[in-house]
């Protein structure tokens, strides 16, 4: 089944073309990063005049590149939520409104749904159940996964996201938009060691998340030390080491209480190497088996809403016309 996918939750415009929810024929993702860049984060009226600006040529791109004539697509899969309102309704629209006009079924989906089903468009995909930690701008969350589609939610922030965090944590330094892969980059080269920032473990027992408290711990390091430009690289490395350690411990306790083999990391601060690094050694140390997908599947693409589209379509489970975008999360995945 091929399936087209649209993305305009937040600021990317993207769309893809796969085949039975897991090869890619293609990808395109049009960034709005410098649109956004001078005002250290993203304007959602910018964002939704960007996406109708580029929604027609980033899907005909997505077409052009599959190989495929848009008559060979059997649905269009779309985001539905959580997202930015004004955004998500340029895709929405936009993906009702073609799949109308090629006569094939269309299917709303959610963004998080899509981030945990990337590691289904890589070679070696887990199998069911593992657990599932989703780490992006809007969400840090542990799930136990025992279908493509609706997941057991075990853990999730009570603050900040953790890219939320890196975000800050950057513009605190006026290291710019969006930090997380200026920090990643710029830890590098600094020493995690030197400065002790707090390890947000909250109680052992829950796989909550809270990062307010190590970005305040930041914000008062640089209030109380005059020097501290000549220190930013330790500073991020310092920060960096603390959320990521806390973020690989609970995965693995996570995977350890449901008895589950396979580990799963998705989301945009997926791409963040450290994390990567410490999953990988972690669960190697438990004997687990860790997926991660390549960097270009863990921001914001529209392959990933095509892969849980197929999954619905194949159940039956096509989208209305009446239905509507929502801007927060729904209850099946959290
Ligand atoms: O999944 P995503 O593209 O969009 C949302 O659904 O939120 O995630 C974006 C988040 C941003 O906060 C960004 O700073 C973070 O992912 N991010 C990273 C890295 N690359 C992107 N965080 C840490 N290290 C990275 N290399
Ligand atoms: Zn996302």
């Amino acid at each position: 089944m091929n399936i087209l996918g649209i993305e305009t939750s937040c600021d990317e415009t993207a769309a893809a073309v796969v085949v039975d929810g897991k090869k890619i024929l293609s990808s395109v993702v049009a960034s709005q990063i410098k649109v956004h860049h001078p005002y250290g984060g993203v304007v959602p009226e910018l964002a939704s005049r960007k996406h109708i600006e580029g929604i027609v040529s980033v899907t005909g791109a997505a077409i052009a590149d599959s190989g495929l004539n848009p008559a060979r697509l059997d649905a269009v899969a779309v985001t539905q939520g959580p997202g930015l309102i004004g955004a998500l309704l340029v895709g929405f629209s936009f993906a009702k409104a073609y799949a109308y006009a090629l006569d094939v079924p269309w299917i709303g989906v959610n963004h998080l749904e899509g981030h945990i089903n990337s590691v289904f468009l890589e070679a070696d995909p887990p199998p069911f159940p593992f657990t599932a930690l989703l780490v992006s701008g809007g969400h840090t969350s542990i799930y136990h996964v025992t279908g493509h589609t609706g997941f057991e939610l075990m853990g999730q922030t009570r603050d900040d996201a953790a890219g939320e965090a890196f975000d800050k944590v950057s513009k605190m330094l006026g290291l710019g938009y969006p930090g997380g892969i200026v920090v990643d980059e710029l830890a590098k080269t600094g020493d995690p060691q030197k400065i002790k920032f707090p390890r947000p473990y909250l109680d052992k027992t829950t796989f909550d998340f809270s990062f307010s408290g190590l970005k305040t711990a930041v914000n008062r390091y640089i209030q109380t030390h005059a020097d501290y430009k000549a220190q930013i690289p330790d500073i991020v490395a310092g920060f960096q080491a603390a959320a990521v350690e806390v973020l690989s411990f609970k995965l693995i306790n996570a995977a350890m209480v449901k008895g589950c083999k396979h580990v799963a990391v998705a989301g945009g601060v997926a791409a963040n190497s450290h994390l990567r690094e410490k999953v990988a050694e972690d669960a190697a140390r438990h004997g687990l088996a860790v997926h991660i997908p390549s960097v270009e599947l863990c921001g914001d693409n529209a392959a990933m809403i095509a892969a849980v589209g197929y999954h619905y379509l194949k159940r039956g489970n096509a989208s209305h016309l009446g239905d509507d975008v929502y801007s927060r999360i729904k209850s099946k995945v959290g």
